[in-house]
């Protein structure tokens, strides 16, 4: 074997190691004191709808806050459900709680993204939303739940936190749903100093009723016109993602160039390493590049041992979590998932692995198989 070579999992301080636009952005904001909204938070509004050929875009703390908005504002409350994917991050079904909604799990196909054939059967007289999840920066296929979704009556807000700057068949994630929710957490393809979210739609009506909502439902500095929650940007943060969205499709494309080489390298491991499918048209985020393997835990140990920085997202998923047992799952409910859960690997191929990093990478997966 070849000597070892680092792979860090987290690309922050080679993204952040020259901050000298961001610093004379920030001199500007510091300048003009426009700490809370305020014109930069508004400009970057403006240049992330225009990105993703919107109409409006609400910039909030965090994706978290801002699936909470996107599903308040369609009135999701107690006794509604909400049909999600159980293979998600714990914020996708943290939001439907915390509007009092019950969520519905559905299990997930060979792409790790929800399974569309079983949406049908889950829906009843009180669903009330489908929230389909870009999971990793892949994609569903949108256009299907879609017309589900429009067959019976219910809304799409799509969880599209990770899946800035992916593309189905030249659609962005974020125009399909009525209301879309983003992150900009740092390990996002569109990635702030700390959190940042937003949400988009095209509809004037939920435009305007998140934009009171989001700063405590004031219409003036002296009038309510409902009780808000405080869900604002940080305009320090706006500036940070301003900055962000210049390179963001120079960052996915070189994520894409690392993938395919690396799909194509994995791909002769076949009999102990499974690449999902990519299918045409499709172009993802990265944000996690997961292949399934065998001995998941013992090579990802193996791995660390060669300086490589693996992760699991996440080793068990969500109708399996404590906090779920109050909705009456158990195990085997969701078998594909809880398969992957068992052994989908993340590695890493962001926009500073270089090619050496990925042969070392294939180099050290084929020896411990060997
Ligand atoms: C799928 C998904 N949904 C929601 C979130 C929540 O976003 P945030 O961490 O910005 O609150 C994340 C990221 O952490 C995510 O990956």
């Amino acid at each position: 074997m070849t000597e070892k070579i680092k792979v860090p999992y987290n690309y922050l301080p080679f993204e952040f190691s020259n901050t000298k636009d961001i610093f004379k952005a920030w001199k500007k904001l510091i300048l003009s004191t426009d700490f809370t909204l305020g014109k930069f938070m508004e400009n970057f509004e403006k240049q992330f709808s225009k990105y993703l050929g919107v109409k409006y875009c609400i910039g909030t703390n965090n994706g978290t806050d801002a699936l909470i908005l996107s599903l308040k504002s369609l009135g999701i409350k107690n006794g509604d459900e909400v049909i999600t994917v159980t293979n998600t991050f714990y914020a996708t079904v943290g939001a439907i709680v915390s509007c009092g909604a019950r969520p519905i799990f559905i299990d997930c196909d060979s792409r790790y993204q929800i399974d569309i054939d079983q949406i049908e059967k889950k829906i009843s007289n009180k669903t009330k939303a489908i929230i389909p999840v870009h999971w990793g920066g892949a994609s569903p296929n949108m256009f299907k739940i879609v017309k589900i979704a429009k067959k019976y009556n219910i809304h799409v807000v799509e969880d599209a936190c990770m899946g800035i700057g992916a593309k189905i068949k030249n659609k962005k994630p974020g125009t399909f749903g009525i209301v879309n929710a983003f992150s900009m957490h740092p390990l996002k393809s569109l990635n702030v100093m700390g959190d940042g979210g937003m949400v988009v739609t095209n509809n004037y009506k939920l435009y305007n009723w998140m934009k009171k909502y989001r700063n405590h439902g004031m219409i003036n500095r002296d009038n309510i016109e409902f009780y808000g929650e405080n869900f604002r940007l940080q305009p320090l943060q706006a500036v940070v993602a301003s900055n962000q969205l210049k390179k963001l499709d120079q960052v996915i494309n070189k994520r894409n160039i690392n993938a395919k080489y690396f799909d194509s390298l994995l791909s002769s491991l076949e009999n102990n390493v499974s690449v999902p499918p990519r299918p045409k048209g499709y172009i993802e985020t990265f944000a996690l590049y997961m292949v399934l393997v065998k001995d998941r835990n013992k090579l990802l140990k193996y791995l660390s041992n060669l300086n490589i920085e693996a992760k699991i997202h996440y080793p068990k998923p969500l109708h399996l979590q404590s906090a779920s047992l109050k909705y009456g799952y158990k195990k085997n409910d969701f078998p594909i998932a809880e398969y992957q859960a068992k052994h989908l690997i993340t590695l890493p191929i962001h926009q500073f692995i270089s090619k050496k990093q990925i042969n070392y990478m294939f180099e050290c997966i084929k020896k411990f198989y060997q």
